[in-house]
């Protein structure tokens, strides 16, 4: 069934209070939900009260005290229907029973590594009892919680604890009971029970609430959460300053877990993490990896205002509470970090992700307005996209009054469930704005096109610009509305200085913001004696594409000289990318043609004034799936891997003194993740990453030995990365080695599984098939499941997209084997097909009939259906 925007009505019942009492076993675990509920003044008495389940067994029903009967009410796995409810507030007492054991799902109530943990968002909780599982039912919950003491001597729950102690009458069996104060909807809950070690600090909120800060793993691996206990503390510091944000209970609790269907989830005082975005140590975990586990650690943090004391009204509104709070943990690590190099970072993860996505078949606008599976739509869209809008509502409002339209949406919305237009709003009113036209963002899938061209009159001193705007016809989006596109702007003088035009006419300015708002614009600047260096979207103001008419050696003047490093950066990257583009068009890449670039890229090598972070990412060519991406059609991912590989060997062997150079100066002595030592390790890994491909028999050696003399994990797997993707010699010795030396650290195994299955040898497809029947492979765990699997369908485009169609159909084989125990993991593992049009005839004929031959399939889950009945539309 598809459900739509448009036929959202509020519940017919309201949820006052729920008590929950579990008691908890592997196999047959009982939950005793005692809620109580009351008619909505709206309902018409006698209404029937009509509560989801999934695949659930009910054991005991009570209205009031006294038992159902029979005819009274209707119950299967997925509702349970109460015929005639009293007209005045009543209670209902429901018990049902689950497995944690064999729930393979990972959604609702699990074991994993014999802790049990939950995970509700977004329709887990009708997994564990019957209930008006939607976000717009705000309850205030109690739990109390009962296990076997030897299993399960840590109980957790959400809110602040009240009580604990032995059962009376059960000598081996305990309990805990939580009481959460704030109204939350049922995606929130969450519960852990396990024989876990702690982690323990405390924090002060600014008001002088004492915070126990909590951090719950596997015994043993207690040194590990020193780096997300200190983004944590950071965190909730960083929330009080910037945003007002103060931390509401008495604790907060963090538990890792090793199975986990996504990244982290913010219930209320109890979040639960994927472990690899809590654990980390020098050994076992990159510097991306601390990145991350600061970035993610933050968000879950920062959902506690947007999401959990503002949530959603329906789920359709989920950009409202994560678009918004990745904006937040986007602006936290910039500022913990470099601004310039996490705005790089991001925008690159952006379009990598994003825009593919927007380009076709799974695109949907940051609000969808319909849906068949809920779950399928945690995208980079929502996401990704959903913070680049409140990056725009920042940029065109400016930070203080965009700082008043946040104050005002906390104090006007805290405790509701409420929607985009209430957030719009509240910026409408801080601003004196309409924001109308602006929330086409929110309305409108696919990613705008700006095209510029320019001309300058010197005798007039004026430059004018035209500017359009469209984006390409989508599956049930055929045409589309012009947006409010903000374009951050300099426009550079022969010294590099940006010039100061007299006056702009013609579009409204901003600060240094041009404002497209139609389909078709043109500006005229004044005051401008000399033609300028144009440099458009500066900061990537706005989620779009931009096409500008300009000679190549503008661009390479803007790589060297903006002063806004994010154009810098793009400058550099679209110099490559027109490049090889070009090159791939006539077939051949004429090795003269590269010259310019090569230039390029030897005056950003010997810059000694840049910051070794955003040199290292300058210096990165764009990836083989930017290219892809770029191209947009014909795409035979062998031919663009051989011309970027021509390129990046010619750049080394330019450069090489150089590069030696640079790479020698990798940061010794003692480890530490901060942004300084992870930049300088990131420009020396990326200057060995030239030389890998030298062709020089000492810079194989200097690899090789890179990965001996490895003292932390961003710098061995930087060469074992190395080693296996350009086959050189000493590959299998190393890979042999990582093994035996991480045998004990799954994270650290996940990347030796990834290494192999990004490999662009020819028989990368036949490792990893081999590697699904290793020993160490375990396809109920997620992470391993994607550091194998999808690794190899979303990261290595030249193997996934063989000519003889073998690695698709690898990709569908594993998908549907997945989806009988797991379909949140297999459907995002079809997603892999998304771009399945833009390859060649030969590739796309491929990729349909697999596509084709998975609608076919029987007993496909409802999440692997509607990507495989999308991806064909
Ligand atoms: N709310 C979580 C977060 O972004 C993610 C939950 C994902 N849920 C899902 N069903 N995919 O912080
Ligand atoms: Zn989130």
């Amino acid at each position: 069934p598809v459900i739509r925007l448009e036929d959202y009505s509020p519940a017919r019942y309201t949820i006052e209070t729920v008590a929950l009492d579990i008691q908890l076993s592997p196999r047959a675990t009982q939950i005793t939900s005692r809620l109580a509920l009351r008619r909505r003044d709206e309902t018409a008495p006698g209404t029937p009260l009509v509560l989801e389940g999934g695949d659930l067994e009910l054991v005991g029903l009570a209205l009031d005290g006294a038992s159902v009967h029979r005819d009274d009410f209707t119950v299967t796995p997925e509702q349970l229907v109460l015929l005639a409810p009293p007209e005045g507030p009543f209670e209902l007492e429901i018990v049902t029973k689950v497995d944690p054991d064999a729930n393979t799902r990972l959604e609702g109530l699990y074991r994993s590594s014999g802790t049990y943990c939950t995970q509700c968002e977004a329709e887990g909780f009708r997994r564990i009892t019957y209930f008006l599982d939607r976000p717009d039912v705000l309850a205030v919950y109690t739990t109390r919680i009962e296990a076997k003491r030897s299993e399960c001597p840590i109980l957790l729950g959400n809110g602040n604890p009240v009580e604990s102690g032995p059962v009376s009458d059960k000598p081996d069996r305990h309990f805990a009971i939580w009481h959460d104060p704030h109204p939350k909807p049922s995606y929130l809950f969450a519960m852990v029970a396990g024989d876990l070690a702690c982690v323990t600090d405390r924090f002060q909120t600014r008001s002088g609430r004492a915070v126990d800060l909590g951090i719950y793993v596997e015994h043993g691996k207690e040194s590990l959460c020193d780096w997300a206990m200190d983004s944590l503390k950071r965190s909730m510091r960083w929330d009080e300053e910037v945003f007002g944000c103060e931390y509401d209970l008495d604790v907060f609790n963090i538990v890792a877990v090793s199975d986990f269907n996504m990244g982290a989830m913010e219930n209320k005082g109890l979040n639960i993490f994927n472990d690899k975005y809590v654990l980390a140590d020098q050994d076992t975990a990159t510097d991306q990896d601390y990145a991350n586990i600061e970035a993610v650690i933050a968000h879950e943090y920062f959902h506690n205002w947007t999401g959990n004391r503002i949530t959603c009204r329906d789920w359709f509104q989920l950009c409202l509470k994560e678009g918004l709070t990745v904006f937040r943990d986007q602006e936290f690590s910039s500022d913990m970090r470099s601004r310039p190099v996490k705005r790089i970072a991001d925008v690159r993860l952006l379009k990598a992700h994003q825009f593919p996505e927007d380009a076709g078949p799974l695109a949907h606008p940051v609000r969808p307005r319909k849906y068949t599976e809920i779950n399928n739509f945690y995208t980079a869209t929502v996401y990704e996209k959903g913070a680049e809008v409140v990056h725009m509502l920042k940029t065109l409002l400016g930070a203080e009054t965009f700082r008043q339209g946040m104050d005002l949406y906390f104090r006007r919305h805290d405790g509701e469930a409420t929607t985009i237009e209430a957030f719009l709003a509240c910026f409408a009113e801080s601003s004196g704005q309409d924001l109308g036209a602006f929330a086409i963002w929110y309305e409108q899938a696919g990613t705008p096109l700006v095209t510029v061209a320019s001309r300058h009159d010197a005798a007039a001193g004026t430059l004018t610009l035209e500017l359009t705007q469209d984006i390409a016809p989508l599956p049930g989006q055929p045409s589309s509305a012009p947006a409010v596109i903000p374009l951050r702007f300099g426009l550079l003088g022969p010294n590099g200085a940006d010039m100061t035009p007299t006056s702009i006419e013609g579009m409204s300015v901003r600060g240094d913001c041009l404002v497209l708002e139609h389909r078709k614009q043109t500006v005229t600047f004044s005051g401008i004696p000399h033609r300028p260096v144009l440099s458009l979207l500066r900061d990537f103001s706005a989620p779009v594409r931009l096409e500008v008419e300009e000679d190549e050696s503008d661009i390479a003047f803007r790589a060297g000289h903006d002063r806004d490093p994010f154009n810098r950066w793009q400058a550099s990257q679209t110099l490559v990318t027109r490049h090889l583009l070009r090159a791939l068009q006539g077939g051949t890449s004429a090795p003269e043609d590269s010259t310019l670039i090569s230039q390029v890229f030897g005056q950003l090598l010997a810059d000694q004034s840049l910051d070794p972070a955003f040199k290292a990412l300058a210096l990165q060519l764009p990836g083989e799936a930017d290219l892809a991406r770029e191209k947009g059609k014909d795409v035979a991912p062998e031919q663009i891997h051989d011309l970027r590989q021509g390129l990046r060997r010619r750049i080394a062997r330019d450069h090489l003194t150089l590069l030696r150079e640079i790479e020698a100066l990798r940061p010794q002595g003692s480890f530490d993740p901060g942004a300084d030592q992870a930049g300088a390790r990131a420009l020396a890994n990326q200057a060995l990453t030239f030389l890998a491909v030298s062709g020089e028999a000492d810079d194989a050696d200097l690899v090789a030995r890179r990965y001996e003399t490895a003292t932390n994990m961003t710098d061995r797997l930087a060469a074992l990365t190395l080693l296996v993707h350009e086959g050189m010699p000493a590959a299998e010795a190393a890979l042999e080695d990582f093994r035996a030396r991480h045998a004990t650290s799954a994270l650290a195994l996940d990347k030796w599984f990834m290494v192999q299955a990004t490999s662009p040898a020819g028989d990368a497809l036949e490792r990893v098939e081999a590697l699904t029947r290793h020993a160490l492979f375990d396809e109920g765990n997620p992470n391993r499941v994607r550091a194998l699997v999808h690794a190899f369908a979303t990261g290595n485009p030249v193997q996934f997209a063989r000519k003889d169609g073998a690695g698709f159909a690898f990709a569908a084989a594993q998908a549907l084997k997945l989806d009988a125990r797991n379909p949140q993991v297999a459907s995002r593992l079809l997603t892999c097909f998304r771009s399945w049009r833009a390859y060649d005839t030969v590739r796309s004929d491929l990729a349909e009939k697999t596509l084709r031959s998975l609608a076919e399939a029987e007993n496909l889950s409802r999440d692997c259906r509607d990507i495989v009945e999308r991806c064909l539309q």
